[in-house]
């Protein structure tokens, strides 16, 4: 198969990128950060988080953020709703802030399930169902992510087998595309393939995402692997950000200058603008008193300086 020619990055720096962090990040730079990803090209943000905040405190300005962030054009802006209290929290602001996309997100392992949503996978789905009915009648779009596709903290390897039930499941209740998410980062390609392949039993490929975190440095490998497939949606976080509170150890997504990177060297169009994604990345680096995680970063600033 042909590799896609285009592909379409969603950066989820924002939510999963900071949601771990442990210094509080002031929500007006959560909301330069998207500015700053959205004047760089990206056409796809995930925002932040309606979860408790006494699991995840960092997304606790979650209204804050939705409210000060300018809107532009052709921009997607999608944030995590675990229920309905969730989904009410995301449009209890004015319509103008309602999110264009919320996320349900489900687990292929009932371990990470418990540990992450506190339910069962078959719970969560009980608990899905009506937050995604009430975001379609409201013509809120609807994407389902579905973790530990590969691999579980608690369970070790996840069978495909798992992940395309888990795909079917949220496939009937009506989420419209899925992101299928090697959590730990411990997929290798051939794995990876496997999940997607038993996604793709349920959805086509282009309601398919890749969610790769990059634990292991396998990443790059498992977005390429993806590619092969046809997959041309992938998740990724500016500077590497990231890692899921409940999955012990776990590092950030795929750094998206990375794969911009990586993409654009293999003539395949992302309509991001390199130079200012890395100094996006630089920005929210600084602001957290580091250095971006990112190779591409690091080379393209190093030859910038000589
Ligand atoms: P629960 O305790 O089972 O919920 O939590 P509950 O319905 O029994 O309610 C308990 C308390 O939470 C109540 O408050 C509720 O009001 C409150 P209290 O009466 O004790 O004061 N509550 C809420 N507050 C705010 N927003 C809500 C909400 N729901 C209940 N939406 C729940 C269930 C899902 C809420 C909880 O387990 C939770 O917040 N978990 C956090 C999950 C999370 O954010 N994980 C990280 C994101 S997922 C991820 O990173 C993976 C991903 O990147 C893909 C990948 O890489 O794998 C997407
Ligand atoms: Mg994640």
């Amino acid at each position: 198969m042909p590799l896609p020619t285009r592909v379409r990055l969603i950066d989820v720096g924002p939510r999963d990128g900071l949601q771990n962090e442990k210094q509080p990040v002031p929500a007006a730079i959560k909301i330069e950060l998207v500015h700053r990803l959205q004047d760089a090209g990206l056409r796809e943000i995930e925002v932040t988080s309606f979860v408790s905040p006494k699991w995840v405190p960092q997304m606790g300005d979650n209204a804050e953020v939705m409210h000060g962030i300018r809107r532009r054009e052709g921009v997607r802006y999608s944030v995590l709703t675990p229920n309905m209290k969730g989904f009410e929290a995301a449009i209890a602001a004015p319509r103008a802030e309602w999110p264009d996309e919320i996320v349900v997100f489900g687990a292929a392992s009932e371990a990470f399930s418990q540990k992450n949503i506190n339910c069962s996978i078959a719970e969560s789905i009980e608990r899905f169902a009506p937050v995604v009915e009430a975001a379609r009648a409201k013509g809120i779009a609807v994407r389902g992510a579905m973790s530990c596709t590969v691999g579980c903290p608690y369970e070790g390897d996840i069978a495909p087998e798992k992940v395309g039930y888990l795909a079917g499941l949220m496939k009937g209740i009506g989420v419209a595309r899925v992101d299928v998410a090697d959590t730990i980062g411990v997929g290798t390609p051939r794995k990876v393939q496997a999940a997607l392949e038993a996604t793709l039993a349920h959805f086509s490929v282009d309601e398919v995402s890749g969610h790769f975190h990059d634990t292991y440095g396998q990443a790059l490998s498992n977005t390429l692997a993806a590619l092969e497939l046809g997959v041309w949606n992938h998740q990724s976080s500016v500077a590497g950000l990231g890692g899921c509170p409940y999955a012990k150890g776990a590092t950030g997504n795929v750094a998206t200058e990375d794969v911009v990177y990586m993409l654009h060297g293999m003539g395949i169009d992302t309509g991001i603008d390199l130079d200012a994604l890395i100094d996006t990345g630089v920005f929210i680096s600084q602001a957290l008193g580091r250095e971006p995680n990112s190779r591409a970063s690091k080379a393209i600033r190093t030859k910038r300086a000589s």
